[in-house]
């Protein structure tokens, strides 16, 4: 399969509801979509990343009416949550509707439903009028793709399309929140901070072992480069031969500094895909804060170091 680069949003549209995958850039990452209420047209999101079947989908949507398509029940919190945080970096976790495939949901009776911010991924969901099921468009357990050209790197002959779009602004996933209980439980960390949520809804639920957690998708391993990540406390010590991310200033072949932690969030994935085309063996990682935007990355860190 050839696959095509368009910055036609109409073209990219069309292939949807053809049935057919596009990969389409947000401002967290690249996601790979499909018709969510076609089930044949997901099937091939799982075979072209590889992905295992257990680990379901997000559903975006372009006008927060498309919920009532998707959801059967959006409880208070979740509406709380939507009427702030969408559009935007937020995935909220409700009951599904049986409009929406089982494929999409791997089974689950609850559905992932977000609402990207950036005009480019508005526009074409807009112009798809269905909801469009897509993880990011990496290969499974790769980082995710935060540029068209990552995109490529890992899907070319995989997917006819990839709708170009800018560098992802956020260049970390959503945060995933699971509104079907009483009190929300945060599922991933994400470009959305905790501290955010809790001014919207009041106490939210961090799982202790986030790690062990609760959405399907976070006992795989994840977000990898092939090198080996170590986590290392700020102005450590480091080996020359290797590569570095992070706050401080050390003597390394290669590094990439960073004033806040929203830059090394922006930065991460792209570092990762860099130290993997150069060959670098060991990665070092300073530990960020656990707070903001660094509660996140030290998530996806110790994601990244597990093998
Ligand atoms: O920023 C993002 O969220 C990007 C862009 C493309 O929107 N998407 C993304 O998708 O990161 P993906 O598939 O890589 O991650 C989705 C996460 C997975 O950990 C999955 O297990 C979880 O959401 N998930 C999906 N449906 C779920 C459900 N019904 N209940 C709990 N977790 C769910
Ligand atoms: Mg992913």
């Amino acid at each position: 399969m050839k696959t095509k680069l368009t910055t036609r949003v109409s073209e990219a549209a069309k292939a949807i509801l053809a049935g057919n995958l596009v990969a389409f850039p947000t401002e967290t990452v690249y996601g790979l979509g499909a018709n969510a209420f076609d089930e044949r047209a997901v099937k091939k999101i799982f075979v072209a990343k590889g992905r295992p079947a257990d680990n379901p989908l997000i559903v975006h949507i372009w006008s927060k009416k498309q919920i009532a398509e998707i959801a059967s029940e959006v409880s208070p919190v979740a509406k709380k949550l939507v009427y702030k945080c969408f559009p935007g970096q937020l995935t909220v976790v409700v009951k599904k509707n049986a409009r929406i495939p089982n494929i999409v949901t791997a089974g689950l009776p609850t559905v992932c439903i977000r609402m990207p911010s950036l005009p480019i991924a508005c526009a074409f969901l807009k112009q798809c009028g269905v909801p469009v099921a897509a993880p990011s468009a990496n290969l499974s357990s790769k980082p995710s793709p935060t540029t068209w050209q990552h995109v490529l790197h890992d899907m070319d002959g995989r997917i006819p399309l990839i709708l170009k779009g800018p560098k992802c602004e956020h260049g970390l996933e959503s945060t995933v929140i699971d509104c079907t209980k009483k009190i929300p439980v945060l599922l991933r960390p994400g470009a959305v901070t905790v501290e955010e949520l809790e001014e919207v809804v009041g106490r939210i639920n961090i799982p202790i072992a986030i790690k062990k957690a609760l959405s399907p998708g976070m006992k795989y391993r994840h977000y990898s480069p092939n090198g080996k990540v170590h986590l290392m406390k700020r102005g450590a010590k480091i080996p020359f031969n290797c590569a570095f991310i992070g706050f401080s200033n050390p003597k390394t072949a290669y590094k990439i500094k960073v004033k806040t932690a929203a830059e090394y969030a922006k930065k991460l994935y792209w570092f990762f895909r860099e130290c993997d085309l150069r060959g670098i063996e060991n990665i070092y990682a300073e530990i960020p804060e656990k707070k903001g935007v660094g509660r996140a990355l030290l998530n996806r860190l110790e994601k990244a170091m597990a093998r």
